[in-house]
């Protein structure tokens, strides 16, 4: 029914990477080190899993640092000007790496990549990158790094492919927190993004080798899962399988153990009263929804091509809340979309109020190269969308609090993730909502439940001590 190939890694490719650095070892005592530095999405989180994985396979060893590596990779996000940015100017710092290790490779992947004039202007002005690698070709890193071992030219073509690799080794960060990507790219079109152009078409993995990597999971003790898609709500559109999302998640709540499922992200035009049954009756799946709204104007979704308008959204948010009394909802808000008028705004703060996210995301617009959005007319003027955005944040953070506020004095269920990162002698941990919590340093280990008496609540965080 479908076109997407199933491929598998280039042991070919690996094998003659590992002979490179067996060699190097044996010379110098060491493997070769790899240092993989991520910038975007949950989905590029995974993707570097993949890309450490396949480097270790391959006889590297990965490090928290570019000092002193053999291989940088730079796995970049496009998703707006700011991420691309800051990725072209670590890319820039790593000149002076080269210039002390002539035998250093670069290599920057990811959506950024994809891109033709950002391929253009590396291969131009960032003569020490040896290689592109674009979202849809990571799994032929192998190939790639065999090709550039036994060649000095620098490698900037981008094939992206419509495939799926299975089998691609998978280097997790975390021992008890895990990325599971079920699908690839997004097909919506939203007109300010850029995802679809960098991401390819959506194409899903076969339901067995989903549910196999999270039965394995679950039996090496990961206890919090989070499955993974632009719009996870069209996993299995086309397939010949006729599984659909809240299907599968059905199917992997029934696996047996101690874990909890997230998954994210949901498009309000594809979530489904069936999906919310399932999460209500499921033992396993979190309590709580990522549904971007984006904007409160029905006329801006329009011009966003979202395909829902305010009162569809409210109908399944509602629907949802009346099921789980107890879920949490994030959101995503753009604030300056072209064409956005004070009222459309105010019809943005309107429905924050109305819909009461327990957290959102918000972002100012950022115009995309080749995105119908940034061709409009009447962009909006950045003093006015950051006016905006301050009034945006303000507004959030007293529904934010209020909340969290029922909170209050309730003990809850906390994953621990260790010491603060903030606060000297405090762990954190989150909640099955997603909620941060802090409590005072008892020595839990990251990954290890806890209950925790909650004794104060701020917007963003919530704060108490860990019941005996
Ligand atoms: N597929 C997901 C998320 C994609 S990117 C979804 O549809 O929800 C994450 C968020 O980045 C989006 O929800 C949107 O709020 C924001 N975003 C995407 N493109 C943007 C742009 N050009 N400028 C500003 N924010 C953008
Ligand atoms: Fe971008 Fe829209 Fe696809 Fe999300 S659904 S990735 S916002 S095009
Ligand atoms: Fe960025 Fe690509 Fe994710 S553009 S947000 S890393 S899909």
């Amino acid at each position: 029914m479908r076109e997407v190939d199933r491929v598998l890694l280039n042991t070919d490719a690996v094998a003659e990477v590992r002979r490179h650095t067996a060699q190097f070892a044996a010379e110098r005592g060491r493997r070769p080190r790899v240092f993989v530095l991520t910038f975007g999405c949950q989905q590029n989180v995974a993707d570097s899993e993949k890309l450490s994985g396949m480097a270790c396979e391959m006889g590297y060893e990965v490090v928290t640092a570019p000092e002193n590596a053999e291989l940088i990779l730079v796995n970049t996000c496009a998703i707006r000007e700011h991420a691309e940015k800051r990725a072209l100017s670590i890319v820039g710092q790593y000149k002076h790496l080269k210039e002390q290790n002539k035998g250093l490779i670069i290599g920057v992947c990811g959506c950024m990549v994809v891109q033709e004039h950002r391929r253009e202007q590396l291969k131009k002005s960032y003569p020490y990158v040896d290689f592109v690698l674009g979202t849809s070709v990571l799994h032929r890193l192998p190939e790639i790094l065999a090709k550039k071992l036994a060649q000095k030219r620098r490698i900037f073509g981008s094939e992206e492919e419509n495939a799926i690799a299975e089998g691609v080794p998978i280097c997790r960060e975390s021992n008890y927190r895990a990325w599971v990507s079920i699908m690839y790219g997004c097909n919506n079109f939203c007109s300010y993004c850029i995802v679809p152009y960098v991401r390819g078409r959506e194409r899903s993995r076969a339901p067995a080798d989903v549910i196999a990597e999270v039965k394995e999971l679950v039996a090496k003790g990961y206890k919090d899962i989070t499955l993974l898609g632009q719009n996870v709500n069209s996993y299995g559109k086309g397939e010949a399988h006729g599984m659909d999302f809240a299907d599968l998640l059905e199917r992997l709540d029934a696996i047996e153990g101690d874990f909890i499922l997230r998954f994210m992200t949901s498009h309000p035009k594809d979530a489904t009263r069936k999906l919310v049954d399932v999460m209500a009756g499921g033992k396993h799946i979190a309590h709580h929804f990522h549904l971007p709204l984006q904007s409160g104007s029905d006329a801006i979704l329009k011009q966003m091509n979202r395909h829902y308008d305010r009162a569809a959204y409210l109908d399944i948010l509602d629907y949802m809340r009346e099921k789980m009394p107890d879920l949490a909802v994030t959101s995503d808000i753009i604030v300056g979309f072209p064409g956005e008028t004070d009222a459309d705004f105010e019809d943005t703060l309107a429905m924050l109020q109305r819909a009461r996210f327990d957290m959102i995301y918000s972002f100012i617009y950022s115009p995309r190269k080749g995105t119908p959005a940034a061709e409009m007319a009447d962009q909006i003027p950045k003093e006015v969308s950051a006016k905006r955005f301050e009034r945006l944040l303000a507004l959030q953070e007293a529904l934010s609090l209020a909340a969290n506020e029922p909170l209050l004095h309730k003990t809850l269920r906390v994953l621990c993730d260790g010491a603060s990162k903030t606060d000297t002698g405090m762990l954190s941990g989150r909640t099955e909502q997603n909620k941060i919590v802090f409590w005072p340093d008892d020595g839990t280990e990251a990954g290890a439940w806890v209950w925790v008496e909650i004794d104060r609540v701020a917007p963003f965080a919530l704060y108490g001590n860990k019941v005996k």
